[in-house]
């Protein structure tokens, strides 16, 4: 058991105080670029002028001889680009690995203060978290860091989903998580290739007519990662941290993306990952609430005064529940429009 009152205390003499509160900025894109790519790098001041959240990774896609590279190259870009407002993230190699430790007290020391994020893959357990929170104390002591680095883990092992909810709640230092449905599927022995998405062959059929043995029977595609994705949010939300769909590794397959990221969207999720720069459209236009709703959610709280009681709109019932509704979509637009200005023209604000 771990002493409630010592959570919001340092976990090393001379660390800043863990947060209190995740801070909730505009993150509707977690944009990867790899950092050990020279061309790739040189872009990232264009890129950040496009993206809430941009990452630099360490872990899955950069080959094993490249590690150092990109190691290098991320604390270029951490200590001498320009990124304006946008947040700046790494994704580090996973605490088995054998550039873990280096990522960890190389990024720190000579990028602590402008990595807001690190991102660790493959969670077990609270366990991982709990050691990375040390080791992060330790170094933010040693290199005097004033603000505290933030974890946020990825959701891709069986054990992982099963212990989702002790990991969103191992540390202060919880950001948020993102859904890893490529080694999810590895891990759990899900039989599909696909990174993210659906699956043709998950279907559930409809019954047959009575007295036509014959006669065709339609078939509905499932969602394979409703239930993962739904334990995530409700696991996210219980803490306050933040909830994100990963990545959808079919680029060509635009809709594909678009109605995944929408689901994620509508079922709590407040970004996902862009893994090519035709997404981060895609996560603007699902990740940032219709101006349509957004406007029907303004009525809602304009006709319900301060919240209380009983209206009816358009012939919609409209309670204290539906105001909080209304409240969530109208403080993502607020919070999208302070940082876009073509959302902000688009809602009106
Ligand atoms: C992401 O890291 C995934 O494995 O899907
Ligand atoms: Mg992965």
């Amino acid at each position: 058991m771990r002493n409630p009152r010592d959570f919001l205390k340092p976990l090393a003499i001379g660390a800043p105080l863990p947060p209190r509160e995740v801070v909730v900025k505009p993150s509707r894109m977690i944009h990867f670029f790899d950092p050990g790519n020279e061309r790739m790098r040189a872009r990232v001041p264009e890129m950040a002028q496009q993206v809430d959240v941009l990452l630099g990774n360490l872990e899955d896609a950069v080959a094993a001889d490249r590690k150092l590279e990109a190691r290098a190259g991320l604390i270029e870009v951490a200590t001498s680009a320009d990124l304006g407002d946008t947040s700046l993230w790494t994704r580090i190699n996973s605490l088995d690995s054998p550039w873990f430790l280096d990522d960890v007290t190389e990024l720190v020391a000579a990028a602590g203060n402008r990595i807001e994020v690190f991102m660790l893959p493959k969670v077990q357990g609270p366990w991982d978290i709990e050691f990375l929170d040390q080791l992060l104390a330790l170094l933010e002591a040693k290199h005097h860091l004033e603000r505290p680095i933030l974890i946020h883990a990825i959701l891709e092992t069986a054990l992982g989903v099963v212990n989702v909810a002790e990991i969103a709640a191992a540390s202060p230092r919880m950001q948020g998580i993102s859904f890893g449905p490529a080694d999810l599927a590895a891990s759990r022995r899900m039989k599909t290739t696909r990174v993210g998405g659906g699956h043709p062959g998950y279907v559930v059929r409809a019954d047959p007519v009575a007295d036509q043995p014959e006669a065709p029977r339609g078939t509905a595609q499932q969602d394979l990662w409703h239930y993962t994705l739904a334990r995530m949010v409700d696991a996210c939300n219980a803490v306050g941290i933040l909830p994100f769909y990963g990545p959808f590794g079919d680029i060509a397959d635009v809709q594909g993306c678009e109605d995944q990221f929408r689901s994620a969207f509508i079922l709590g999720c407040v970004g996902a990952w862009s893994l090519h720069p035709s997404q981060i459209a895609i996560a603007k236009r699902v990740f940032s609430p219709p101006p349509a709703e957004v406007a029907f959610a303004k009525r809602i709280m304009d006709a319900m005064g301060e919240g209380s009681g009983v209206v009816m709109l358009d012939g919609k019932m409209q309670d204290d529940a539906t105001y909080k509704q209304a409240k969530v979509m109208v403080d993502v637009a607020q919070m999208i429009a302070a940082k876009d200005p073509e959302m902000k023209a688009a809602y009106g604000f």
